[in-house]
């Protein structure tokens, strides 16, 4: 049998899933690669689009609004980045013209361009730089249209600095209390990168930049559940559902902990120079990942010899011994 008609009844969730492991081990690197085209993977393949739909769009968009009407903290932006506000948001909508031209339109007439969204049945005139055009500011105008996560990074003074974003699916941080750090302070918590030069040696590469380029790399992590809200903020919901996972039964592990993956786009902008960093969360069940036996095999390989302080900054102490558990009695995987 071959590769395709073994897979040919995977659901698209499965086959589009950006499985990031491409080695049995896992350390943090700069791991930056050019955007835009397909990465295969053992069942299909992503990355065709910066910006990506999929059939979880309206779904994930009404729980954008849910999380900014509880919490409207998940948008900042410090005055000075009204010019990259504007910008990154033109930038989005010709990125979405351009990749799903029966979904989205960006037509001008003098000053006047006008924006259709057939996939939520919105129309918007705007003039460039100017806010009463709008419903709401730039950023988050565009922001509620796409599934990504989104962060604006000003340079200057020789740094990269984290100075506007709408982020409601964060992996445990908090957008409100990193806004205005620069990029090496954003990076604090994270244990083995800084005396490994992982993060001055990805600033030094995003400052060099030109207008247009466009890269792009993965995160990972272990989430209880569907579920994309993990900021800080709502850490009381979320937390404790690790210590019940794992006191629970071993069958229900394989429908409830997901493998979390970001496919982070980082993108310089022409008209203001900063940085648009676009954070997409796509999340897949054990059940769903042992569909595709290299993928269990591989995620099972990286999860037992993943260093201990690395599984705790990521949060997945608990979980993760449930996880090899589940895969070696449920998943096919042979230890
Ligand atoms: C976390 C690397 C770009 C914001 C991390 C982690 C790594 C990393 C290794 C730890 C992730 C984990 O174990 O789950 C990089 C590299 C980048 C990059 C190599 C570029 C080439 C960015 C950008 C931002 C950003 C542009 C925008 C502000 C964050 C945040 C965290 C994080 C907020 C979580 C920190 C916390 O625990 O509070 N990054 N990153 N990263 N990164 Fe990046």
């Amino acid at each position: 049998m071959t590769a395709a008609t073994e897979f040919e009844v995977l659901p698209e969730r499965v086959a589009r899933f950006p499985f990031p492991f491409p080695r049995d081990t896992y350390r943090y690197s700069t791991n930056v690669e050019p955007a835009g085209t397909r990465a295969d993977t053992a069942a299909g393949g992503w990355g065709e689009h910066p910006v990506d739909m999929d059939g979880f769009l309206l779904d994930e968009l009404a729980e954008r609004r849910r999380v900014l009407d509880a919490d409207p903290s998940r948008f900042q932006a410090l005055g000075h980045m009204e010019v990259a506000q504007w910008d990154a948001m033109l930038t989005l909508m010709k990125m979405l013209a351009e990749a799903y031209p029966q979904t989205f339109a960006l037509d001008r007439d003098g000053t006047v361009r006008r924006w259709s969204n057939r996939a939520l049945d919105l129309e918007q005139a705007f003039v460039y730089g100017q806010s009463a055009t709008l419903p709401e500011p730039p950023l988050l105008y565009i922001g509620r249209q796409i599934q990504e996560d989104v962060v604006l990074l000003d340079q200057r003074d020789g740094a990269l600095w984290g100075d506007a974003g709408l982020v409601t699916f964060a992996a445990d941080w908090s957008l409100r209390f990193d806004v205005g750090m620069s990029f090496l302070q954003i990076h604090g918590p994270v244990p083995r990168i800084h005396t490994e030069g992982v993060i001055t040696r990805a600033q030094s590469f995003l400052m060099g930049l030109h207008a247009g380029q466009r890269y792009r790399r993965t995160n990972w992590t272990l989430t209880v559940d569907r579920r994309l809200d993990t900021a800080t903020e709502t850490y009381p919901e979320w937390g404790r559902d690790r210590r019940l996972l794992a006191e629970g039964p071993l069958d229900d592990v394989g429908r409830r902990l997901h493998l979390r993956v970001e496919v982070q786009h980082l993108i310089r902008l022409g008209a203001s120079g900063a940085i648009m960093f676009l954070i997409r969360t796509y999340l897949l069940p054990f059940e769903e990942i042992a569909l595709v036996p290299e993928w269990a095999d591989r995620l099972y390989r990286v999860l037992e010899e993943l260093p201990e302080d690395m599984a705790d900054y990521k949060g997945i102490t608990r979980t993760r011994e449930p996880g090899l558990k589940w895969l070696r009695e449920f998943g096919g995987v042979r230890p």
